[in-house]
């Protein structure tokens, strides 16, 4: 009696043991990258919402304080740098896209979620959009509290994340960037504000949608060229032509934009309003000067695209055909 009562629970046991792998096996396999950010930084208490070091924890300490991440996927996680994002170059840009790119391609890797400082977060993410050729979900998430701070943002936007790059929705989109439960196209999105949660936007256009209830919900996707279509290919580059940015303002000296152009920068004309079309031949007669304009894109990730442009072409004609495409 007693012996038949153990192989029961043992047979119990068994079982659910069983249904947990049945369990495992069918949730997403979702890769985190950590590179550093706000979301891996520590403050001196918790109320430390400003003046804190980004950039500080790792990849397994962010996983293990959103236990809740199990449950929608079976995530792995690999530092790939630990940076605060105002160090992110082009060098980390052509290893992380290397990286993302290879696991990718493994039959055993279904999304991948990019932790990342907030203030590059855009142009990590619009250069992934531009050099990562699949279609399996690629979700950028950052934090705008430190992960020491009463209310951190960090472990609701990771579970966000992962819930998103492990979904059937995001397939296809293009490279993604969530915070406040929001979901923004690569080459859309902007940070808008310096420090408060729900700073990131796609001003005019609008966001692609929404995460509610563990749901991701989508209601418009980028017209644009990317990752499948496009047809820029960094796998064997070890640098990018040199793009620099000079900003516009009322009785600029040409002291900047000299020297940049001196040292061999390319320049493209955007405008530093954030919104609406630089028109062609508009307030400048881009024809006769033989300059490309940005079309909606400001002028950090016109400098991304223009890298990229110029790794194919130096035909300016050529160069804002990609403009009016991507
Ligand atoms: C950073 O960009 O690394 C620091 C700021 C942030 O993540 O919010």
């Amino acid at each position: 009696m007693h012996s038949k009562k153990i192989f029961g629970q043992f047979l119990i046991l068994a079982c659910a043991a069983l249904v947990s792998i049945a369990h495992a096996q069918k949730l997403p396999n979702v890769m985190i990258l950590a590179t550093g950010g706000t979301i891996a930084g520590t403050g001196a208490s918790s109320t430390t919402t400003v003046g804190y070091t980004a950039a500080k924890i790792g990849v397994e300490a962010l996983i293990d304080a959103v236990p809740e991440l199990k449950k929608v996927a079976n995530v792995k996680g690999e530092q790939v740098f630990q940076i605060a994002s105002e160090n992110m170059n082009n060098d980390y840009w052509l290893k992380l896209s290397k990286r993302v790119n290879t696991l990718l391609a493994q039959s055993d890797v279904d999304g991948i979620v990019i932790t990342h400082g907030t203030d590059t977060i855009e142009e990590t993410a619009y250069f992934l959009d531009l050099t990562v050729h699949s279609k399996k979900p690629v979700v950028i998430v950052g934090s705008m509290r430190p992960s020491t701070a009463i209310s951190a943002d960090g472990p609701i936007n990771l579970y966000n994340a992962v819930l998103l790059a492990g979904s059937q929705e995001a397939i296809g989109k293009g490279v993604l960037v969530t915070l406040n439960d929001q979901i923004n196209a690569a080459r859309e999105v902007t940070k808008t504000n310096t420090s408060t949660l729900d700073t990131f936007k796609t001003p005019e256009l609008g966001f692609l949608g929404y995460i509610q209830g563990s749901k991701p919900f989508f209601y418009r996707q980028s017209t644009r060229k990317h990752t499948v279509d496009s047809e820029f290919d960094i796998s064997k580059l070890d640098v990018l032509p040199q793009v620099d940015i000079v900003y516009g303002y009322a009785n600029m000296n040409p002291i900047a934009l000299n020297a940049f152009v001196a040292a061999g920068a390319k320049i493209v004309r955007a405008s530093r309003v954030g919104q609406g079309i630089v028109a062609r031949n508009g307030e400048a007669d881009d024809d006769k000067l033989d300059f490309v304009v940005s079309d909606t894109l400001n002028a950090q990730k016109a400098r991304i695209l223009l890298m990229l442009a110029l790794t194919k072409t130096s035909d300016t004609k050529e160069i804002q055909k990609i403009f009016y495409s991507y």
